[in-house]
């Protein structure tokens, strides 16, 4: 009879939720103003350990603005949480901390380049678009293959004209769904205006959703035929590109032999980091190809270590039922 370590079990029972999120996420949090809404997540998980909270502000800058940032900041620490202060939401990909991490959910709450001009300005507009913008792409870079990206904004005019869904599709991203945002859905998160004299102060919420952003090639590769079509075009080209390439289709193979062809959800897995891969190269004249791979490859290891959790919990199951 097997029998296997407690802790070595992906426990489906421990797993908490909150609102969209649980405690198994690795969540990147990008443009806090005093911390409430990590330690919001925080205190319903109790526990921090997979959440890295990001501010633009430095610490000391923080401690001026937010009265209650010190101590959101210390308690989010001892929950374990991973506190990194002047990280700028559009080069974030590139900050030491954060390069070569994926996460699960990454998540900007209103983001707002400050109070520079009227809302209504083309021009301030613009330059709000541009962080948008730019947050987008980095965090695109910076999503496990079925990771999200969500953007909270107000949905009243003129917010509505900073066009978010245009803003994702511009950075390979698509929206998977629109939601209604409730701040009592998170006890404890104050949200706040971020800049000037009135940083601490909180801002009329009314009409705001929760915008929902997948990678564009995730929502293709949910139909099995389409998908097929998709990777035969994707392994063709980089056969020829890139002899990295064998490294994926040595794995598709192995991985295929293992568990047999028709276990789908392994074989789209394995498609869509395929054609992501290929995406990015495709889209990114800068990016080393060679590194972009490696990354994926990463990608591909934690979905084994994934699946072979799956694998115990299932043998565990088994070997319950016959304990019994
Ligand atoms: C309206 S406040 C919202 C703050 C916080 N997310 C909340 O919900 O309370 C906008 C936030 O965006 C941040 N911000 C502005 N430009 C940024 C950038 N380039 N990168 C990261 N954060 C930025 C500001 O520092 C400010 O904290």
């Amino acid at each position: 009879m097997w029998r296997y370590e407690e802790q070595t079990v992906w426990s489906k029972n421990e797993m908490k939720w909150v609102k969209h999120y649980n405690s198994e996420n690795e969540i990147l949090l990008v443009g806090e103003g005093d911390f409430s809404f990590g330690l919001s997540l925080a205190t319903a998980f109790g526990s921090a350990t997979n959440i890295v909270a990001t501010s633009l502000d430095s610490y000391d800058d923080l401690i001026k603005k937010y009265n209650g940032a010190a101590t959101n900041l210390l308690i989010l620490h001892s929950y374990g949480a991973q506190l990194l202060h002047g990280v700028d939401a559009t080069k974030m990909q590139f900050h030491p901390y954060l390069q070569n991490r994926k996460f699960d959910r990454i998540i900007y709450n209103f983001p707002h380049a400050g109070f520079i001009g009227l809302e209504n300005d083309p021009q301030v507009i613009e330059i709000h678009r541009n962080l948008v913008r730019g947050f987008l792409k980095n965090a695109s870079c910076m999503l496990r293959f079925n990771g999200e990206v969500h953007v909270t904004h107000k949905t009243t005019t003129p917010f509505d004209s900073w066009n978010i869904e245009e803003l994702g599709t511009q950075s390979s991203l698509q929206l998977l769904e629109c939601v209604k945002f409730n701040i009592q859905d998170y006890p404890g998160y104050n949200n706040k205006r971020g800049d000037g004299k009135r940083s601490d102060e909180p801002f009329p919420l009314r009409k705001c959703n929760t915008f929902k952003f997948v990678l564009s090639s995730n929502l293709h590769h949910q139909n099995p035929l389409q998908d097929q079509e998709i990777t035969s075009q994707t392994t063709n080209a980089r056969q020829v590109m890139n002899p990295v390439f064998q490294i994926f289709r040595e794995y598709f193979d192995h991985a295929r032999l293992t568990y047999g062809i028709t276990d789908e959800y392994l074989l789209s897995n394995v498609r869509n980091m395929l054609a992501i891969g290929f995406e990015r190269c495709k889209a990114e004249d800068g990016v080393d190809p060679l590194n972009d791979y490696i990354n994926h490859l990463k990608e591909i290891q934690y979905m084994s270590k994934l699946r072979i959790a799956n694998l115990r919990n299932s043998l565990l199951e088994v070997d319950q039922r016959y304990a019994l």
